[in-house]
């Protein structure tokens, strides 16, 4: 049995940031710290007014105090229906969210961009907590709701199966077949659709090489570690893409 988890707000801990940090180094692979957004986006994420939207999941005090978890999330002016969120999903919620800051627009909707649970504390339902803590917090400030580009994590074992068809997968207890889409459901959150080009990361050849410890000596697709779908590798322009889908689903607050 692990100690009891605690769900900090950032903003009341900004001290966590170091160990945040480290945290997200090493449970995310190396290619997905490359992400097309803008770097600076990621420290702003932890400055006003974003570091709101941020809540830690803690363990243990004083000396023996640890990061076990952590959800990262901005907020964003949405007029249009949820059928309209957009196919570049995560890399577009992120920068929408950073120009509406820009922009000083006022905000009526939550995307969600990641969860993270080191290793150790993994099905422990560390998640819920963080989850269910971001909900509260919508609902007290009256946010429409929730809304995360969900990144199944059991569809890099899969990378060839098509990602349309993958996330109608049921279990044999008829729920979601993948973990991560079933914590959401299991959450209450409803499908949406899908966001084709979620995230899009781009190298050249020696990058990918760097990033994911293959090499890629002729163009074509690549299965990597880690990849929801293959990465394509162009070698006459010195180029790799890797384009993944997201599973768009909603998060209700009001009931
Ligand atoms: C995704 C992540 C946050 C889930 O954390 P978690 O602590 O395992 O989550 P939960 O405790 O809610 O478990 C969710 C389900 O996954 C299952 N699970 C946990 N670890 C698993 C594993 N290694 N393989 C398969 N299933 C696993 C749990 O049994 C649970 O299944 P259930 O619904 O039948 O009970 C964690 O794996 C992680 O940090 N991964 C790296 C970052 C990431 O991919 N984030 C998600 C995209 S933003």
């Amino acid at each position: 049995m692990k100690d009891p988890i605690k769900i900090v707000s950032f903003v009341e801990r900004i001290d966590l940031l170091p160990a945040i940090d480290e945290m997200i180094m090493q449970h995310w692979p190396k290619f997905m710290m490359q992400a097309s957004v803008d770097d600076s986006y990621w420290e702003r994420l932890y400055q006003p007014p974003f570091a709101e939207y941020q809540f830690v999941a803690i363990t243990g005090e004083g000396d023996d105090e640890r990061v076990v978890g952590l959800i990262n999330s901005v907020a964003l002016p949405w007029d249009d229906g949820l059928q309209d969120l957009p196919d570049h999903g995560w890399d577009e919620m992120f920068t929408l969210a950073m120009d509406s800051d820009q922009n000083n627009l006022p905000c009526n909707l939550i995307s969600a961009l990641s969860v993270t649970v080191i290793t150790e504390y993994r099905g422990y339902k560390i998640p819920q907590l963080l989850i269910s803590h971001l909900k509260s917090y919508a609902k007290n400030k009256k946010y429409l709701g929730i809304v995360v580009p969900v990144r199944p994590t059991m569809k890099h074992l899969y990378p060839i199966q098509y990602f349309r068809d993958y996330i109608t997968w049921k279990n044999e207890r008829g729920e979601p077949f993948d973990p991560w889409i079933r914590t959401h459901w299991r959450l209450g959150a409803k499908f949406v659709k899908i966001a084709p080009a979620s995230m899009t990361i781009t190298g050249t050849i020696d990058e990918w090489e760097s990033w994911t410890g293959l090499k890629f000596p002729q163009s074509g697709k690549y299965a990597i570690t880690s990849g929801l779908v293959p990465l394509k590798i162009d070698v006459a322009k010195n180029r790799g893409d890797y384009i993944e889908p997201n599973l768009w689903m909603f998060h209700a607050v009001t009931a």
